[in-house]
This record gives C-alpha cells, structure tokens and sequence, in this order.
C-alpha cells in the first residue's frame, strides 16, 4: 500500500523541520533520507521514532519495494538531473521539490506529459524564495485588475542559520549572469548590480537590493501572466550587502568560481553569526484597477528562513498526500494561495498589504 512520505535530505538544515511536521501527522511514515544512515538514525531518535531513518542516494534511485510502498517525495537538495523524478512519477510517487535552481525547475516542468501520463502531482516552488514569493505576488495580482511590473525584494539575517546545500546555492548565484523577462522580450542581467531602493517596512526601513537569480522571476511571467518582474536580494546588514555589490563591480566575486575560493567562502559563511535572525519580504506591484493606476505593497517579515521554507513546504505537503489535486506539473501559485499556507506559518510571521499606502490586511 502506498502510504510513506520520503523526504530527501531529510536530516538537513531544512528537511529536519519537515520531517518534525510531517512526523506529527502521519507517525511512522515518514521518512528522512540521505547518504548518511547514521546520521539518519540519530536524527530519527530524536522524534521519539515518529520520522524513521532512510539510507538513499538519489543517484543511485529507489529500490522497487520501497518505491512500491512510498505516496510522496519531497525534495531538499539540489539535483543535477531529472533522473529520480522521473523515476518517481513511473512509480506513481507525487513529488515536491524545495530547490530554487531556476534551470533545473525547468527540466522539472518539460515533464508535464509524462506526470499527466502517469497520474501523479508534482509542485515546485515550496519555500520562501521560490514559494512564499509567489504566493505574495499572486495576492498582489489579485487586488489588481492589471500587473504591469512585479519587484520582489527579499531580506536575510545575518544571524540567521542556514544548511550547506542553501549557502553553497546562494555563493554560486553571487557572480551569475542571467536573463529576466522584460516586456514579454528576454534581457540579461547580472547578479548583485541594478540595486533598487525598496521599503521593507516601518521596522526595517528602506534597504537596497540587488539583482539575484531567485527562480520565482522566471516563472511567474508566465503563471501570473506579468510582463515585467524583477527579483532582488540583500541583507539587514547594509554594509555586507554594499561590501558585495562592490565585489562584484570590480569583478571580484569572478574568482568564486574557483573552486578552492569557493570552498573557503561557503566554509567561512556557514560560521558567520551576527545581526539578527530575521528575513523578509517585499513585493512592489504596478498595475491597473478600474481603469486607474494602482501600487500594491504586500511585507512579509519573520525569523529562522529555513523554518519558514520548511512550514510552507510541509503545509503543501499535507495538501498533496491528501490529494485530488490535478495531474501534472505545477508551481505553488497555480494550485494554492496564501491563505492555505498562512495557518502554517508561525505567530513571528506578520504579512502586510498596502494598496496606494492605505493598510488593507493586516
Ligand atoms: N525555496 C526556498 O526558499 C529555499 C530556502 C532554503 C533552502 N532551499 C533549498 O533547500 C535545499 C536544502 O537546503 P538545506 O539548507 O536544508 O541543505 P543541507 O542542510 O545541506 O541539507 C541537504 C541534505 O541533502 C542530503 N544529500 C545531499 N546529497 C544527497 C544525495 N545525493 N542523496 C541523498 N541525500 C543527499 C544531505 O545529507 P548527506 O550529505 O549526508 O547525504 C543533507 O541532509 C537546497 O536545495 C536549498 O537550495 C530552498
């Protein structure tokens, strides 16, 4: 019978809290995988055994009696193929993937036919940036008759923690080059230049972001059907998040592509601790409503981003094992909006939507 949910990587930084959630509803059919099986049993032990210990590779895909007996995989790391989705959807496994690697959610999204053909749900875009984002951008677009542009700005703490797999997917987008959609046409961008002043709020003021290659401004173009959005990224640190656009200017955030620079900076970022535990986000959406111009604000503001990713993701996950949702390949915003997420996110979490600087919903 097809009953347990896998979560890959589910002894890391953001699968850990999954787990924890997910335990809690369904004791003794979750399971938190990866390489490391004692590493697996110890985090197990520490859910008095209602999440329970799983060797698994993703190269290396299922064993067909496991396979056989699993509902639902959620993903928590950053794959270089479809290989293992494809192999879950052959096995009539519903799949949701945490990953905000735009090229890679692509290759996830040309599988529509085949997750149709085999009866089974994937949704992507399941945290914060991927995820939350969209679902704010989605409200905005709601109080609008019309989006023209969508600016998304997103904040983090420097004394926030986060996983490996997070940091090293963060320090290889620090020097990328990328395109954006701007009026229905392709631009190339780079990351960290372009900065934009942007109000995150009464208690964090104004900051300036700069580009960064989040996958949410590739994807909703087309799911929202928004010709211009923009994703951009800094820290409540203005002096780090200058002391990076300035790297970057002179070049110098080129040799993160080496391979031993690399390693020392992702090293070095993982112990970093100062500052607060917060992130944030903003949306700035221009649009037309009743035939006026119309600026929707929506804030989001909360601590521990992984935690956050985690909630948004688990309470996507409840959705998706109940079911009868529809067949094949969606992004968070095509199937839910923000309320059936709210209820899951914790009472630090405050969201805010202003329409022309008039409070709405608090
Ligand atoms: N959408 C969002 O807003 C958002 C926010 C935060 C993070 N993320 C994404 O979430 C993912 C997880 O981040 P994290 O911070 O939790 O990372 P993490 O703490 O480094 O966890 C990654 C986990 O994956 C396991 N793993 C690595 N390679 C594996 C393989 N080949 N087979 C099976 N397991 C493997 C690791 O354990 P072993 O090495 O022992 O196998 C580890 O438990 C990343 O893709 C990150 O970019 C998304």
């Amino acid at each position: 019978m097809k009953e347990n949910i896998i979560v890959v990587g589910g002894y890391g930084h953001v699968g850990q809290t999954i787990c924890r959630q997910l335990g809690e509803l369904y004791p003794g059919k979750v399971y938190a995988a990866g390489r490391n099986f004692t590493r697996a049993e110890q985090f197990s032990a520490t859910t008095g055994g209602k999440v329970k210990p799983l060797q698994m590779n993703v190269s290396d895909g299922f064993e067909p009696d496991m396979a056989n007996r699993v509902k639902l995989v959620i993903m928590c790391l950053d794959q270089s193929d479809t290989a293992f989705v494809r192999s879950c959807f052959q096995y009539g496994i519903r799949y949701m993937d945490v990953s905000a690697n735009h090229s890679f959610l692509a290759e996830v999204e040309r599988l529509q036919e085949e997750a149709c053909f085999y009866e089974v749900t994937a949704v992507l875009s399941i945290g914060l940036a991927p995820g939350l984002t969209n679902l704010l951008a989605l409200q905005a677009k709601k109080l609008t008759d019309h989006v023209d542009t969508l600016d998304i700005a997103i904040m983090l703490g420097m004394g926030d923690q986060h996983g490996n797999a997070a940091i090293e997917w963060t320090v290889d987008n620090l020097a990328a080059d990328f395109h954006v959609v701007k009026e229905g046409g392709e631009v190339a961008v780079q990351s960290f230049t372009d900065g934009r002043l942007t109000d995150f709020g009464a208690k964090l003021g104004y900051r300036r972001a700069y580009r960064f290659n989040f996958s949410d401004q590739h994807v909703l173009p087309r799911t929202l059907g928004v010709p211009n959005v923009s994703t951009r990224l800094c820290f409540d640190s203005a002096a780090v998040t200058g002391w990076i656009a300035g790297l970057r200017a002179v070049g110098l955030l080129r040799l993160l592509k080496l391979k031993p620079v690399r390693r020392a900076v992702v090293a070095r970022l993982g112990k970093i601790r100062f500052g607060e535990d917060l992130y944030a986000v903003k949306i700035d959406a221009k649009g037309r409503k009743d035939h006026k111009a119309v600026y929707v604000e929506c804030f989001l503001h909360g601590r521990n981003e992984a935690q956050a990713t985690a909630q948004a993701a688990a309470a996507v996950a409840e959705r998706l094992y109940g079911s009868g949702l529809p067949h094949g390949v969606y992004h968070i915003e095509q199937l839910f909006d923000l309320d059936c997420i709210l209820h899951a996110l914790g009472p630090e979490v405050t969201i805010e939507t202003r329409i022309d600087g008039q409070r709405v919903l608090g």
